[in-house]
């Protein structure tokens, strides 16, 4: 669900502070320190029960409160509802007064965040790329989810017991059964998102080929029950056992890695484009309309990146909120943008047309 009003109640430089986003994508600028990531940090608090910045939810307390507060006003199919959170040495959350769990309000608020290292996805290692399936996995694939938690698990006891010589076979034999059903899980989401990520490509690299491959964590016709019996941690040629923790997205723009061809700022539009085909695959999938945070949007992006991407980004049936420090001009702003400046723990909506 989209979120109409956001109200922040002593949160770090913020005394008292109100967005009225109605739902619409917006674009909150502001100097240095004048308090955009909070309003991200505040909303991502909200929705998922820890901050981005801190494990730490009493630092977000105004220097010299006690407590601080955050709430978010959310239209349902049949009535508003208020989701609040209030912290006073613990997390007190509620929706429409009645406590609640964040798992409750995750579920009317599906959101992710994209922070300066958001490139990463592309230009990190297979890990990063495994972390976005796991986010698509996590919302839609709930069986295959289930056996990647379990899968860890035995791998983890498994290697322990493969270096200290005692039997792993249980453990073993779990991992065999859970691969498969990883695999097609994650098979079945790539093939899902593949048209949601070829249309934002389309838009962010006009022009250009780019193609995304699901690499299985073994090598093709290896037989991972013979290569994980065979598998012995001393063997520097084989550090990690194969499985489908190896496994990852192959990026290749006109055939060639992505990570060796773009440059940081196309690394990053790419990045961006993956999550938003990922958010678009899953408001399909969940009937509900994810919230796409991005913190700093505009870094690394010249101008005509930065209109490509605001362009694809005003799409529904998303709901994005992106901080910059440079506000693009009124007229290169997608016309369903709202505009807030801020300005040392003030927020002033700012006239979009
Ligand atoms: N507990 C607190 N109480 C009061 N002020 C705080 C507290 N914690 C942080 N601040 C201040 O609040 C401001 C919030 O910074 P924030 O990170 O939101 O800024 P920003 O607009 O995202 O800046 P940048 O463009 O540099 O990323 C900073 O000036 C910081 O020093
Ligand atoms: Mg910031």
């Amino acid at each position: 669900m989209p979120v109409a009003e956001l109200r922040l109640e002593r949160v770090r430089c913020f005394e008292w502070g109100e967005v009225d986003f109605d739902g619409a994508p917006a674009i909150l600028s502001g100097t240095n320190g004048s308090g955009k990531s909070t309003i991200l940090e505040a909303i991502y608090l909200l929705a998922r029960g820890r901050s981005f910045r801190t494990p730490h939810p009493g630092q977000l307390i105004r220097r010299g409160c006690q407590a601080f507060g955050v709430e978010a006003t959310v239209p349902a199919e049949t009535s508003t509802r208020a989701i609040r959170l209030v912290y006073d040495q613990k997390l007190n959350l509620s929706i429409d007064r009645q406590m609640a769990t964040f798992r409750e309000v995750g579920e009317i608020l599906p959101l992710t965040l994209m922070d300066a290292e958001i490139a990463q996805i592309v230009t990190g290692g297979p890990e990063q790329r495994r972390k976005l399936l796991d986010w698509l996995m996590f919302h839609v694939e709930p069986d295959g989810w289930g056996q990647w938690k379990q899968y860890r698990r035995a791998l983890r006891q498994w290697q322990w017991a493969v270096r200290t010589g005692m039997d792993g076979a249980i453990w073993l034999e779990r991992m065999l059964d859970g691969a498969p059903v990883i695999e097609s899980a994650r098979k079945r989401l790539i093939e899902s998102c593949l048209p949601f990520w070829n249309e934002a490509f389309g838009s962010l690299f006009p022009g250009a080929r780019v193609d995304l491959e699901y690499r299985p964590g073994s090598p093709p016709g290896m037989n991972l029950v013979e290569a994980l019996v065979g598998w012995r941690p001393e063997r520097a040629e084989r550090p990690l056992a194969p499985g489908p923790h190896r496994a990852e997205i192959g990026i290749m723009i006109e055939g060639v890695s992505a990570r060796q061809v773009l440059s940081r700022g196309q690394a990053k539009l790419l990045a961006i484009g993956l999550m938003w085909g990922g958010a678009l695959f899953l408001a399909e999938s969940l009937k509900n309309r994810p919230l796409l945070l991005i913190d700093d949007f505009s870094s690394e992006l010249d101008s005509a990146a930065q209109n490509r991407l605001l362009h694809l980004l005003a799409r529904e049936p998303l709901q994005v909120v992106v901080t910059t420090v440079h506000a693009p001009r009124k007229e290169e702003t997608p016309r369903q943008f709202r505009r807030f400046h801020v300005e040392q723990g003030f927020i002033r909506a700012s006239p979009s047309w």
